[in-house]
């Protein structure tokens, strides 16, 4: 069986291509989903996209009693002001990666503050789509050599 892994994006992020290109670059998420999908044969990715901070803590908080071992997660400007994605995170108890495609240290100051960094198992940031790319490879070497 395929080890499963799930890739979320949180708010303002099924936006890409369109949403301030000079910053997140021209591909489109269906783009470079379907980039990471091939680049990943071995693995079976879930997908999931939202506005809301409510929905992404009911899909995440469901993903280790569906048998996920990993999570990739862009969790946008949550990461600078959710108390409770953080929580959510850390009960979670699968290895997981957080990636911002932009090199948030080299923003506005608020940006590099993450409130998930302490929680997650390692961060990816300012490589664009190729982050998404990293993160699971990172999943798959942590799984064969925990
Ligand atoms: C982002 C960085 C965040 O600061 C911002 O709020 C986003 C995108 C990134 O991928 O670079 O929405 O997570």
């Amino acid at each position: 069986m395929k080890p499963v892994i799930a890739v979320v994006n949180g708010p303002n992020l099924g936006r890409l291509g369109r949403r301030e290109p000079a910053i997140y670059g021209n591909r489109s998420w269906e783009e470079i989903w379907q980039r990471l999908v091939l680049d990943f044969p071995e693995v079976e990715l879930e997908y999931f996209q939202s506005n809301h901070e409510g929905a992404l803590l009911d899909y995440i908080e469901t993903l280790a009693d569906r048998g996920m071992v990993g999570l990739v997660i862009n969790p946008g400007a949550l990461a600078h002001q959710s108390y409770a994605l953080r929580d959510c995170l850390k009960a979670l108890g699968v290895s997981m990666v957080e990636v911002h495609l932009s090199n948030v240290h080299a923003r506005e100051s608020f940006r590099s503050t993450s409130l998930i960094s302490p929680v997650v198992t390692g961060q990816i940031v300012g490589f664009g789509p190729a982050g998404y790319r990293l993160a699971v490879q990172a999943l798959l070497d942590r799984l064969e050599a925990p």
